[in-house]
């Protein structure tokens, strides 16, 4: 697909669900007793591969109507052995917290993804797992296909060796298990949709501050949670390709309706505000535990900034859009603590740089830091390289929206995976004036 500069982009959207608040969703929906009711649950292939794993370990799962889903849940320790192999497909978060959900109970579940998710490291799951109790064989590099055995497991107070939530949910689903508390140490804070979610469905969980920059987050075990009603708020890592779009291309005003803004997810969007970004917060309020508002964005002339490494727990999927940004500002971005970018759906970092490359955008990675040298606003990017997407879906849309703003049209070569995250995303970016084209020159120029 090809994408190429645009006149203004104008209208009002609704992104899809957040991503990491469905999986949750869906997997504490499993864990409860009686009905759980999710309105705007993100229907990409991600969670899409987490609701088959749910029904496969003998929860009901329904789908009412677009983004209207039910849940008739088996409860802490009621999960059923699937018979088949679970497989994600591209999902890290699906496989990663359904991990620690089956660690508690006595069966063996075996895990598989697609190529992208099978050469992702798992080890991070399994070691605090081990300590609790669960056995697992699995490839080299504790790499998928992998066999997890669960059973009674005892609490643990775990100190986390990488910021990850999805390491911090495993554990807590497993410590719902276990009878004692668990508690998770974090010395960088990440995002914490499942501590929320937990205790909306009825369960004890307590954040405190730990003393030296350690956050603790204290789980009880054995609770009975119950079904609960859940509104997913609009994906902010989603909406971040529009509102960088918005940014780039001149001229225009772009309002992103019900966009979710967990404090532990705006980083890009404080990054952008120090990068001189017009974006408004209108309408601001919670639904479902989280903090939700409207967005605004209006394009601006961005100045290249420091962005520093304990900012990047807060924004971790958002660096292929920033990198976007970043080429298309005046001056140098540098994006420093980007290590867990090497593991993610691609080596983003990798990725990042092989595609500002292939677009005449100067860049350097050096340890964990990315330098950007801005192009400056005004279509100076050069464009007209073609970028691999690397089974990445974040690597894919910057890419088409770099193609926005450049002087000649950039090329993705496959786009399928943005599916996986953002169901829509071609239509949603037509509705705004961006038509995106299967090849160079389609779409029509402005
Ligand atoms: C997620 C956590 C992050 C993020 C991923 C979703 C989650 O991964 O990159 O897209 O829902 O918990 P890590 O926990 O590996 O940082």
């Amino acid at each position: 697909m090809t994408a190429q500069r645009r006149a203004a982009l104008k209208g009002r959207v609704r992104v899809p669900g957040d991503k990491s608040v469905s999986h949750r969703a869906l997997i504490l929906g499993g864990l409860s007793v009686g009905e759980t009711r999710i309105e705007g649950l993100l229907e990409g292939d991600d969670v899409l591969r987490t609701a088959g794993a749910m029904r496969a370990l003998g929860c009901e799962v329904q789908r009412d109507g677009a983004g209207r889903w039910r849940v008739y849940g088996a409860g802490v320790g009621g999960l059923a052995e699937p018979g088949d192999v679970l497989d994600f497909g591209n999902s890290g978060t699906g496989a990663r917290l359904l991990m620690g959900a089956v660690a508690c109970h006595p069966m063996t579940a075996f895990f598989t993804g697609d190529a992208s998710l099978r050469r992702r490291p798992m080890g991070r799951i399994l070691a605090p797992l081990a300590q609790m109790g669960a056995t697992s064989a699995s490839r080299s590099g504790g790499r998928l296909p992998l066999a997890l055995t669960g059973g009674t497991l005892v609490p643990i107070e775990y100190r986390l060796p990488v910021p990850s939530a999805q390491v911090k949910s495993a554990i807590l689903l497993a410590g719902l298990g276990t009878q004692g508390t668990t508690t998770v140490l974090e010395p960088e804070r990440t995002r914490d949709h499942t501590e929320r979610m937990l205790t909306h469905f009825g369960a004890q969980v307590t954040g405190e501050d730990a003393g030296s920059g350690v956050w603790a987050v204290t789980l009880r075990g054995c609770p009975e949670l119950k079904g609960a009603a859940i509104t997913v708020p609009g994906d902010p890592s989603s909406a971040a390709f529009l509102a960088v779009a918005a940014l780039i291309v001149p001229g225009s005003v772009v309002r992103i309706e019900g966009v979710g803004l967990n404090p532990l997810r705006t980083g890009l969007y404080t990054t952008l505000a120090e990068m001189g970004a017009d974006i408004a917060y209108e309408n601001r309020r919670v639904e479902g535990g989280e903090p939700v508002a409207d967005l605004v964005v209006k394009s601006s002339a961005l100045t290249g900034v420091d962005v520093p490494p304990e900012r990047a727990p807060s924004m971790i999927d958002e660096y292929p859009i920033l990198s976007i940004a970043a080429a298309c500002a005046r001056g140098r971005t540098v994006m420093r603590g980007l290590g867990e970018l090497r593991v993610k759906e691609s080596d983003r970092l990798g990725a990042i740089a092989a595609g500002l490359g292939a677009n005449g955008i100067t860049c350097a990675i050096e340890g964990d830091t990315l330098s950007v040298e801005g192009c400056g606003e005004g279509a100076r990017v050069p464009g007209a390289g073609t970028v691999e997407t690397r089974m990445d879906h974040r690597i894919a849309m910057s890419f088409l929206i770099l193609g926005l703003a450049a002087k000649a049209p950039v090329t993705v070569d496959d786009t399928r995976m943005i599916e996986t995250s953002f169901p829509g995303f071609e239509a949603l970016m037509a509705q705004l004036g961006a038509g995106l084209g299967a090849g160079a020159g389609a779409g029509g120029a402005p």
